[in-house]
């Protein structure tokens, strides 16, 4: 069951399921952008983002830019849960994050997408 469920998540981050562990996960929900993503290296962000071909794969699923994957008044609602949802996403496309790089494209998607303060 665990190995269908991975298998099943390997081709898509930000399914229901990997949203709703990335909220158990998310320890740090009432912490605010300003605390989580302080001292984040957003030109790291950027590059890691086009790098392991996040919007390529975004717009494949929601078509123009992929940005529309990206919804700031959906199930995501908090910095702590985005940054889960990073944290997550490298989990289940083995992308090999370290924890600082999530933080780093956390804080990117923030500041270009989410706007959480
Ligand atoms: C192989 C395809 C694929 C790749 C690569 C991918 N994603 Fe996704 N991502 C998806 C899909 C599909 C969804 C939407 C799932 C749904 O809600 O239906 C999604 C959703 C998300 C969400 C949630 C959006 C929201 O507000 O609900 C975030 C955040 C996200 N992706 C970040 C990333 C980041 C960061 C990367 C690169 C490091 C990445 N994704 C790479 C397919 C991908």
């Amino acid at each position: 069951m665990k190995t269908a469920a991975a298998l099943a998540l390997a081709f898509a981050c930000g399914t229901e399921q990997a949203q709703a562990q990335a909220q158990a996960q998310d320890a740090a929900a009432a912490t605010t952008a300003a605390v989580l993503f302080k001292g984040a290296d957003l030109a790291l962000g950027s590059k890691l983002i086009e790098e392991h071909r996040c919007t390529a794969c975004h717009v494949r699923k929601v078509g123009g830019d992929g940005s529309a994957i990206y919804r700031p008044k959906g199930r995501i609602n908090t910095p702590g849960f985005l940054r889960g949802m990073v944290e997550q996403c490298n989990t289940e496309l083995n992308l090999g994050l370290f924890p600082e790089e999530a933080t780093a494209v956390a804080a990117v998607l923030n500041r270009d997408h989410y706007r959480f303060k």
